[in-house]
């Protein structure tokens, strides 16, 4: 099977949402990756995603919605900090984790007795929910321990073959995956950081904290985790990659010492000029939102080039920033040099 890849318009959205009807799986770009989507009740065309991108079964999916009705079917119960959530932030990058209702297919959620649910704000993904009439469920569209997919081409590198249908909507603006929280009476909880930050969720309460695993990841893979995903190895470019946590005067000297043949930097701008070695940019020393834009896409260059150990900056865990540390992290298998 070659993978179609289709431009945004009235007619791929039509032939698009047949293949959902039909039970076939699409990948579709939203503000945040491209996602790999199924009819969030049909439980064959739900099995396809796991199947396509290698996903252990025991990792729940997002169910995106482009209407608050869609809701009934989805969730027990709503509660009164949820409303205002979803009210500030609805449609956009955040996941909320939620009681579910009984006919959400226990292969979406893993079994578990909660749902993560989206709305998101990307016109391609609205319209195609609203013209395939159901809820999708849509992991990211790569394939398994790859950086999520930022553009149509990464979906298309990772899965060609696999799938049906592409739908092109260019490059994603968020550039790494939804905030996921858990709400439970005022409290909310961040497991997955993202482009809502903590001080965003702050408007709403107070009682906003990070879960644990967020910056210490999850050693034991059988111990008990508040998010599933949090389990895995994520994100993991083919190089080595060691985050260098130190001033950047301090980064230059141990770059330039330690660094092997295939040794790339990945730095922010200017920064390339003052080091030995070959060197990826990802933007602005304090422009966080440029950093997650395009991290998974210089994961990605990273492995095109056949970088075998990459040593990385961060700039700062405020904000967006901790998501970018968050997922670079990941990508370090949680190798930090503190210089
Ligand atoms: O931005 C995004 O969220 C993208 C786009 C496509 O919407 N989706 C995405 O899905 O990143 P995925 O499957 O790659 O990540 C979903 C995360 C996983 O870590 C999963 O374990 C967690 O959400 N999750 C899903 N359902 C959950 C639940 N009921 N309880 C706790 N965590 C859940
Ligand atoms: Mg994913």
């Amino acid at each position: 099977m070659q993978t179609k890849v289709l431009e945004y318009n009235e007619e791929s959205i039509k032939y698009a949402a047949s293949c959902i009807k039909n039970g076939d799986i699409v990948a579709i770009p939203t503000e945040t990756v491209y996602g790999l989507a199924a009819d969030a009740f049909n439980e064959k065309a739900v099995s396809k995603i796991f199947t396509a991108k290698g996903r252990p079964q025991d990792n729940p999916l997002i169910v995106h919605i482009s209407d608050l009705k869609m809701m009934d079917n989805l969730v027990s119960d709503f509660s009164v900090t949820a409303k205002k959530i979803v009210d500030k932030f609805w449609p956009g990058p955040l996941t909320i984790i939620l009681p579910k209702s009984p006919i959400v297919p226990d292969c979406v959620t893993a079994g578990l007795n909660t749902v993560a649910v989206r709305y998101p704000s990307h016109p391609v993904a609205q319209a195609l929910i609203k013209a395939s009439a159901t809820p999708l469920a849509a992991p990211s569209a790569n394939l398994s321990g790859k950086p999520s997919p930022t553009s149509a081409k990464h979906v298309f590198d990772d899965l060609n073959g696999n799938i049906e249908v592409i739908l092109d909507g260019g490059v994603c603006e968020v550039g790494l995956e939804s905030t996921v929280i858990s709400i439970d009476d005022d409290k909310i909880c961040v497991l997955r950081p993202g482009k809502i930050t903590v001080d965003d969720l702050k408007t709403v309460t107070d009682n906003v904290t990070v879960d644990k695993a967020v910056l210490e990841g999850v050693t034991d893979s059988a111990q008990k985790v508040s998010s599933p995903g949090m389990k895995y190895k994520h994100y993991a470019p083919k190089a080595d990659v060691y985050i260098l946590d130190g001033d950047f005067e301090k980064f230059v000297e141990y770059a330039n010492n330690n660094a092997d043949k295939d040794t790339y930097g990945l730095v922010f701008d200017n920064e390339d000029k003052m080091l030995n070695i070959p060197c990826i940019t990802i933007g602005d020393i304090n422009d966080y939102n440029k950093h997650a834009q395009v991290l998974f896409d210089k994961l990605r260059e990273l492995d095109d080039i056949g970088a075998k150990k990459v040593f990385a900056r961060i700039s700062s865990l405020d904000g967006v920033g901790l998501a970018v540390y968050n997922r670079l992290i990941r990508a370090a298998a949680f190798r930090v040099i503190k210089l």
